[in-house]
């Protein structure tokens, strides 16, 4: 779906079909109203006749003159005057669809003129072009049969007044490429294991860099051997498939400011190795790898949207097998930090790849350090499908986090982290072990990562509950692309 800003009067306009905001009290807003003229009176009459319902997402087909406006679909936006954020969403999803549906190559929307509880213009400008494009969104590239209908509509244009059509411009932009940068996170996850293996990670990563001319490097095993990344290494072992950390560097800002290190987990499958897991659902263990799409997703964002900022991406890929070479259960490694790890468990192997990953960014000079991964089961327990996990060891940073999720509609919540809970990792043999018990699994699993990132400003995203979808809508989310893209955002340009 191709989105613009037109700003011509409503009088003028000649299009396929006009979404139309109607919030509760049933009043058109000014373009409404407009539009109702040019229709002669025909949205107020269809109102009139009660055939609208207030529930967000409601919608009433009203047909104008063929050569002018020749369809309005009217749209709820919920019972009160001023539209929830989750009504004027629903609201963008049913005009569309409806559009959709009808022989609507093109589309005008209005539904921005409805008043959203807290949000400006620029916002219900970016949510109209998340909601088209996710909307859009297909993953059928595996199929032989493709889709055979073009997404319908093919383009929305949102009409705004002149004095508005600047800014408006701006933020479609900038939505146009945070929805890329997310696309691509989708798809990434979206793809098997077998396909999206760690040297596939690893060229995505390569393309990416030089479609939007980022700084790559890939470190394969024997540079990780010579950097002593043994607790890395040790997930890699019962693999066939090659580990790669790969690093990119966008410089966007001045040369001399810090950058802001991600670090995605990369497992492109996960087994759990010798603590092999049940089979039910391994499937979904293919995910385990959306960490690290979400780095991808937000250096494209970024790079696309020109942020004056600089910004290292990292993603720790290997992938963890059973075999005869697998690290099993009580062996001992040394991470490159030089802290030894007893690993009592092959399947708490996240924390592994990325306590290695988080010492190589020390090398960075980093402002801050953010780590995103499907890091435990746990996580799901505590917080379930909606927020993901937030953990961190510099309060201001947390806040920024917070609100960023919040901003774009892609929320996390902060969870403890105090000394008490890494109790848990104490070990007979090593400095610590990779698991802690069954009690609070997620934080233990956070004061693991926290070992690694002493002195830096750091933060953990735990996005097990947050990165797919099981079930009939099983699919990638692409989150926390939209969370972090925002969060590079606000750093970029504080408010
Ligand atoms: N990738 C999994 C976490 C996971 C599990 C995410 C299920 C989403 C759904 C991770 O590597 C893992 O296996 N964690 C273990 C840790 C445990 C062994 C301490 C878990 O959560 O069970
Ligand atoms: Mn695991
Ligand atoms: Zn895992």
């Amino acid at each position: 779906m191709q989105f613009s800003i037109k700003s011509s009067a409503i009088e003028a306009l000649r299009t396929a079909c006009v979404l139309v905001p109607v919030a509760g009290s049933k009043q058109l807003t000014v373009g409404g109203k407009a539009l109702d003229e040019v229709m002669g009176g025909a949205l107020s009459a269809a109102l009139a006749r009660g055939d609208l319902l207030s529930k967000a997402g409601s919608t009433l087909l009203v047909y104008g003159e063929a050569r002018k406006v020749a369809r309005a679909v009217l749209v709820a936006t919920g019972d009160e005057a001023e539209a929830s954020e989750r009504g004027f969403a629903d609201a963008v999803r049913a005009g569309l669809r409806q559009a959709g549906t009808m022989a609507c190559d093109e589309a005008v929307s209005l539904l921005h003129e409805v008043a959203v509880k807290g949000r400006d213009l620029r916002w219900k400008l970016r949510q109209q072009v998340a909601v088209g494009r996710d909307l859009a969104y297909r993953f059928d590239r595996l199929k032989s049969r493709k889709e055979t209908q073009p997404v319908r509509p093919g383009r929305l244009h949102l009409l705004v007044d002149r004095s508005d059509a600047t800014a408006s411009q701006a933020a479609m932009a900038r939505a146009v490429a945070l929805a890329n940068g997310h696309d691509l996170a989708r798809d990434l996850g979206n793809l098997p294991g077998n396909i999206c293996t760690p040297t596939y990670l690893a060229e995505a990563g390569r393309k990416l860099a030089t479609e939007f001319k980022l700084k790559v490097q890939v470190l394969d095993r024997k540079q990780m051997e010579a950097l002593k990344m043994g607790s890395l290494l040790s997930v890699a072992r019962g693999s066939d498939e090659p580990p790669k950390l790969v690093v990119l560097q966008y410089n966007g800002g001045p040369a001399k400011q810090a950058p802001v290190v991600l670090i995605g987990k990369g497992i492109t499958f996960d087994t759990g190795g010798i603590s092999l897991k049940p089979a039910a659902e391994m499937d979904e263990m293919k995910f385990d790898m959306c960490g690290a799409a979400s780095v991808l997703g937000t250096l494209r964002a970024v790079a696309e949207m020109k942020l004056p900022i600089n910004v290292v991406g990292m993603i720790a890929a290997s992938e963890n097998m059973p075999s005869g070479k697998a690290t099993k259960p009580g062996d001992v490694v040394t991470s490159m930090s030089g802290q030894t790890i007893e690993i009592l468990n092959t399947d708490a192997e996240g924390r592994l790849v990325l306590a290695d990953a988080i010492t190589y960014a020390e090398r960075f000079k980093p402002a801050v350090v953010i780590d995103i991964a499907t890091l435990t089961g746990a996580c799901v327990i505590a917080l379930g499908n909606h927020r993901s996990g937030l953990f961190s060891n510099h309060d201001a940073l947390a806040e920024a986090l917070l609100a960023a999720g919040k901003e774009s509609g892609d929320p996390c919540w902060r969870m403890p982290l105090d000394d008490e809970y890494g109790e848990a990792l104490k070990s007979n043999f090593a400095d610590m072990a990779n698991v802690g018990g069954r009690a609070g699994g997620s934080i233990t699993a956070a004061c693991f990562l926290a070992r690694f990132a002493k002195g830096t400003d750091w933060a953990h995203l735990d996005i097990a509950g947050t990165a797919w979808k099981s079930g009939a809508a099983k699919g990638s989310s692409g989150r926390p692309v939209p969370l972090l893209t925002q969060y590079l955002i606000d750093r970029a340009s504080p408010a």
